[in-house]
Order: C-alpha cells, then structure tokens, then sequence
C-alpha cells in the first residue's frame, strides 16, 4: 500500500479526498487540529496536530511516499475578508513548514492547494468577467491575505522544485460545495449559506442575500474536486492548474437554483453593506481539458440536489445553530 498524508483531513475537501484515497486502497494518514465534524474518519491513522509547528509537519509526513497538502485557516468570503494578520501568519506558517517538511523527508510527490483567490483583482471587476486562465495570475494582485499566501505558496513549490528537486503539484479551486461542507459558525461560502437559509426559510419566505446578487461565480461539486486532485496527483503537470467548473452564474441565479430543488417559492433581499469580494469569477478549463483530459463537470444543479438534502436533514435533527441568526 502506497503511504499518502492528507493535510486538513479534518476538514471539507480533506475528509472527501481520505475517503477517495482509502477506496483506492492508498494507506492514508491525516492530520489536521480537529477530526471531521460531521462523521468518523477512514483514515488509517488520524495526527491530531498545530501545522503551523515545524516538528508536527516532521512528524506527518515521516514515511510518506505522497503528500496532498490541504490544511488552511480558511472560509467564505465573510471569513477571509476579515483578520487577515491571522489568516496569513497562520497559513504561511503552515505550508511553509509543510513543503519543508515534506522535502527533507524526501516525499515524492508535494500537492499544494492554491486558490482563485490568487487571480488578480483588477480582472475579476465586472459579473460578465473573461474566464480566467492559469497565466493571468502575473503580474499579481491576489485577494488580501488569505490570497497573498496562496500565490507565495505557488511559488515556493515552484522554487523547491527548481533547486532541491521536490517534486510539486499546484492546484487553484474555484468555489467548491457538497454535502459535509461547513454551513454555519461563519466560516460558510455562498451555497451552503443559501442552502441553510433556504431550509430555514417558510414556503413564501425572504432571505437575506450578501450584494445585490449580480455578481457571479462557478462552483465546483466536491466530488469533481477529489477526482481532479487525484488526476493531477498522478500527471507529470507541475505548474498551477485550475480546478473549477466554466459554468458560470449570479448568486441571485443560485438562490433560485437552490429554491427550485427545495421545492419553495424564496424571496430574496439584498444588503449590499455585506462582503461580496469579486465582482465575477470564473475558471477557463482550456488547460485542465489539454492537461488531464478532464475537467469536473457535474452541473450546480444537479450538485446542488445532494448538498441542500444533506443541510436540510442536518437542520432538521437540530445540528447547525452556531450561528445566532442562521435565516439571515
Ligand atoms: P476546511 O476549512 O474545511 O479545511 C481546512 C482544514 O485545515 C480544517 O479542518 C482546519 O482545522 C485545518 N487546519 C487549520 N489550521 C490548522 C493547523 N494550524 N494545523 C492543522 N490543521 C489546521 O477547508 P476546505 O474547504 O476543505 O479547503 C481545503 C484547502 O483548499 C485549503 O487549503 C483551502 O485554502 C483550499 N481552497 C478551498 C476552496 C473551497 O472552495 N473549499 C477554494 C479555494 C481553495
Ligand atoms: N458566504 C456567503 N454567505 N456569501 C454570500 C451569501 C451568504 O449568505 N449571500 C450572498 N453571498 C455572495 C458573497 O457576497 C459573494 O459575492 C459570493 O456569494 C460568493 O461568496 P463565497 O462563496 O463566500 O466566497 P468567494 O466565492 O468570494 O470566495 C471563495 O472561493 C474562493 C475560491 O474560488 C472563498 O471560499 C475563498 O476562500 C476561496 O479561495
């Protein structure tokens, strides 16, 4: 059995790829500072660690032959528009210390997680935005903070494997969603927070929408995700790769998408005094297409069918009030 270390294995994408891996028959080790919230782990060994700690990263990728490499202070736009000083100090902390890690115990392959966040600003101004391919990223203007370390990140990989030889793989998500994704406690990105406010919200009801709805995003099912990270785990690609949907919709279309699979006629009302970060984003795939011969392809609205199924059973047994005001 292959020995693979997955990095926030706690988390959203991190418990998905664990089971991805273990199905695959990889002997998989996770670390991350908490387990799962929302079930057991099948890792086959679970460290609970601070990452940001260069002996805890030593320590996890001891023996490993891969590293997908996951953990990240990290949320929706909500969270990372906030506390950027602890945003970046953590997440620099804890990829640096990863890849170090990971190259001194000469692992064989090194998966950095990146973000769209990286892509610069100044091209993400207007809701019809040109999709984004993999070489606009310089010259940079990163979002702040939590995009500012992504964009380091990348090139570290790039620089540790010019001059020590360490083999890195980089991907930059765009939007991901699906069932055991975070959807309260403020941390939540735009559709689990639809799908929350929607369950929550009567037949006929409102619910409060971040911006005036225009502006647009793609969203990436997050079974397409652990696919694609695989997919570029086992490829020879080593430059940033994006890993994303081309479908392209406003967040008001994606109220009505997640009112439609509800089955509940939804208002909406607009305050424009909430974070809205970019104003349109979406993945050009033209390289993902020539590089793995692949790209994700499940629709938001038959991804969005699982993850609002999933939030509405976990309201409906009395899970998901860390947020005091979860209809709003
Ligand atoms: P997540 O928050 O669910 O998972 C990240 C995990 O990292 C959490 O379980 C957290 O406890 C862990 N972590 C944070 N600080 C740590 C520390 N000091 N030591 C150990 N573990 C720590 O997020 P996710 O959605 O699963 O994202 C996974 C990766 O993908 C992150 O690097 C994120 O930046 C990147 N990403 C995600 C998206 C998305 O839409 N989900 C988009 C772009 C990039
Ligand atoms: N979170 C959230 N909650 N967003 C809402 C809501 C709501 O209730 N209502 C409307 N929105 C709008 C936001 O104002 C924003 O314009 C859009 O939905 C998308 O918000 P998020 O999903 O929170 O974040 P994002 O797309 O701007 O950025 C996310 O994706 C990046 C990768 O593409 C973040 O998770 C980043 O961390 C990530 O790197």
């Amino acid at each position: 059995m292959i020995p693979v270390l997955v990095t926030g294995a706690g988390g959203f994408i991190g418990h998905h790829l664990v089971k991805y891996l273990v199905g695959r028959g990889y002997w998989v080790r996770g670390a991350d500072l908490k387990l799962p919230e929302y079930e057991p782990t099948a890792a086959h060994e679970f460290l609970q660690c601070d990452l940001r700690l260069h002996d805890a990263c030593q320590r996890a990728s001891q023996g490993m032959e891969q590293v997908y490499h996951l953990a990240a202070d990290m949320g929706g736009i909500g969270f990372i528009s906030g506390s950027h000083a602890e945003i970046t100090l953590n997440n620099t902390l804890i990829s640096a210390h990863m890849a170090k890690a990971a190259a001194d115990n000469r692992v064989k392959r090194f998966l950095f997680s990146s973000s769209a966040c990286v892509y610069p600003m100044h091209l993400q101004t207007s809701p019809d935005v040109t999709p984004l391919s993999e070489d606009v990223a310089w010259p940079a203007q990163p979002e702040e903070g939590y995009g500012l370390e992504k964009i380091y990140m990348e090139k570290l990989c790039q620089y540790m494997t010019e001059d020590w030889g360490l083999s890195t793989r980089v991907v930059r998500f765009h939007n991901v969603y699906g069932p055991l994704g975070t959807y309260d406690g403020g941390r939540e990105k735009a559709p689990a927070a639809i799908c929350r406010k929607v369950a929550l919200c009567p037949d006929g009801g409102t619910i409060e929408v971040w911006g005036d709805g225009l502006q647009t995003r793609s969203f990436m099912y997050v079974d397409d995700c652990v696919e694609g990270l695989y997919r570029l785990m086992q490829s020879d690609y080593t430059a940033p790769l994006n890993l994303g949907t081309d479908e392209m919709i406003s967040i008001n279309d994606l109220v009505d998408i997640t009112a439609a699979v509800a089955g509940k006629r939804i208002a909406k009302r607009h305050d424009v005094s909430k974070p809205q970060g970019v104003r349109g984003r979406n993945s050009d795939n033209a390289l993902i297409r020539q590089v793995l011969g692949w790209e994700p392809a499940t629709t938001i609205r038959a991804g969005l069918e699982p993850t609002y199924r999933w939030i509405e059973a976990e309201l409906a047994a009395g899970r998901g009030d860390r947020l005091p005001d979860a209809a709003e």
